[in-house]
């Protein structure tokens, strides 16, 4: 499993990074406004986080209409390499979603809460769906449960060539094994799914402006096709959780990051063996 830090903190993600274990960032309308920045300032932001990881950086698009989120997310999509959208898990964000992984722009699908929409993220096209464990929990419900159970029901699919439609202009094809993929018809090439450009987690559209940027992610790391992103995680135990449910990736706010290598049976240790240290320098 993969850590993301769920933050806009440009402080917070510099001092992440430094801990060597960082593989991403993600940010949301919330996290922007606590760091105390003007709207203005948004895609700026955007270009300096991506300036300081090198992996998927998550930037989430305010509109609330497929049109309209499609045109801000090809802006934030133009702001870096490693930006991928955040889209949420509307009718709308299903619509912008789709024309945007046709395009070869990667996705996240956010405020994910059920199975339903999770598969439909996946059809959708989406590179990542972002389930929340503790808002589940804020409403007296079992926010790890519920996860469990979304990535128990993507480990029933592959969705690996969920994208051929919008770029080999042809009718989309869904694989489930090999044999189908072998079974295919030669004058509709299906595309190789070990190759990082039609691994499904981007388009095969190489000569599309997006394709060789998106591709820079290289294969979805996920066999299933889409990653599933472990979010609002509130402690270390829902990090434990994510791990042993198979969620691919936990975005954890920056103390919960801090607190999960931080454990007071470590701390005593140290203080135990510095104790003792002293004792044989002066032996
Ligand atoms: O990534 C989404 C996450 O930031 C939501 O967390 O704590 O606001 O539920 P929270």
């Amino acid at each position: 499993m993969q850590f993301f830090l769920d933050t806009a903190s440009l402080d917070e993600i510099a001092e992440a990074v430094s801990w060597g274990a960082l593989s991403g960032v993600t940010t949301n309308p919330s996290l922007y406004a606590r760091v105390g920045s003007r709207q203005a300032n948004f895609h700026e932001h955007i270009r300096r986080i991506c300036a300081l990881v090198s992996g998927p950086v998550s930037a989430e698009v305010t509109a609330r209409e497929t049109d309209q989120m499609v045109v801000q997310a090809r802006e934030l999509a133009a702001l870096a390499a490693n930006v991928v959208v955040k889209i949420p898990l509307t009718l709308e964000g299903l619509a912008a979603t789709r024309r945007l992984s046709d395009s070869g722009i990667a996705v996240n699908m956010t405020l994910c809460f059920s199975v339903p929409q999770a598969l439909l993220a996946a059809r959708a096209g989406a590179r990542y769906v972002s389930p929340f464990v503790g808002r589940f929990d804020d409403i007296g419900d079992d926010g790890t449960k519920q996860l469990a159970t979304i990535v128990n029901a993507l480990r029933n699919y592959d969705f690996n060539n969920r994208n051929d439609s919008g770029v080999a202009g042809g009718a989309v094809t869904w694989l489930r094994d090999d044999d189908e993929l072998k079974a295919s018809a030669p004058d509709d090439p299906l595309p190789n799914r070990n190759s990082p450009a039609q691994s499904g987690c981007v388009s095969d559209g190489a000569d599309h402006p997006f394709a060789k940027r998106s591709a820079d992610f290289g294969a979805c790391a996920s066999s299933r096709g889409i990653e599933v992103i472990a979010a609002s995680i509130r402690n270390p135990g829902h990090v434990t959780q994510a791990a042993l449910v198979g969620a691919d990736i936990a975005t954890v706010p920056f103390a919960v990051l801090k607190k999960c290598a931080q454990h007071p049976l470590t701390v005593n240790g140290l203080l135990a063996f510095e104790k003792d240290w002293e004792k044989v320098k002066n032996a």
